[in-house]
């Protein structure tokens, strides 16, 4: 099986560039982050703090995920229920990030991340593929960009939605989760070695997806 690797941090346009990618080598797209987002969710339904870590760990013997793939578009379904909705909600996010800090969440996660990449070719995005769910990944990416220009792109596409919000908030939440997501202890966000950094700061969209596919040979 032919593994893609492609992590960065929030907002760097990951999901985006990995759809495209897995759509033009007709790659399966597995959003992990999904599934962080999903165990979140799942404490946030049962008003479980998500930084409690105890509550959060006792809670897992009960929380099943599942990833499955309807029309070639990934569906998140927690405890038989799709989620896929409602893990994108605001609060979803930090919550992710809080229970994604927890080593048995990560390792409640590992064996299900592994086993797609097994059985099937993948473009995986996230924050510790490249190092350690798919060391061996044949292609890995870091993908990043400026805290500035992550919040812009934020900003243009809520305000294009008519959501309306407060830009320094933005860059606020995407500085914090970083810095959450990089001092963590277990599996924190770190570029691979032998990962391409590609920082798309000063690229578009289409570039930022050529800039990886150019450098996949199958
Ligand atoms: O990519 P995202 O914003 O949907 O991820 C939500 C959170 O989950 C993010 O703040 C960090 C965590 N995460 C992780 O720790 N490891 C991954 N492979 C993917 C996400």
């Amino acid at each position: 099986m032919i593994n893609i690797a492609i992590d960065g941090p929030a907002g760097a346009g990951k999901s985006t560039v990995a759809k495209a990618v897995a759509k033009k080598f007709g790659f399966i797209y597995v959003d992990t982050g999904a599934l962080y987002r999903s165990i979140s969710v799942n404490a946030l339904k049962h008003c479980i703090e998500t930084t409690d870590t105890e509550k959060v760990i006792a809670m897992l013997p009960e929380t099943n995920v599942e990833l499955k793939y309807i029309d070639g578009t990934q569906r998140v379904f927690l405890n038989g229920e799709d989620v896929s909705e409602e893990i994108r909600l605001p609060e979803a996010s930090m919550a992710a990030s809080n229970v994604s800090a927890i080593p048995a969440v990560r390792e409640f996660l590992l064996d299900l991340q592994r086993d797609m990449a097994k059985n099937h070719n993948v473009v995986m995005d996230g924050r510790d593929i490249g190092t350690v769910i798919l060391p061996d990944a044949q292609y890995k990416f870091f993908l990043t960009a400026s805290a500035e220009v992550r919040a812009d792109r934020r900003y243009k596409e809520l305000t294009e939605k008519g959501i309306e919000v407060d830009y320094n908030a933005l860059l606020e939440e995407i500085v914090q989760r970083d810095y959450n997501d990089s001092h963590r202890e277990t599996a924190p966000l770190r570029q691979a070695e032998d990962a391409i950094l590609i920082d798309s700061s000063n690229l578009t969209l289409e570039e930022s997806i050529e800039a990886i596919a150019n450098k996949i040979k199958v």
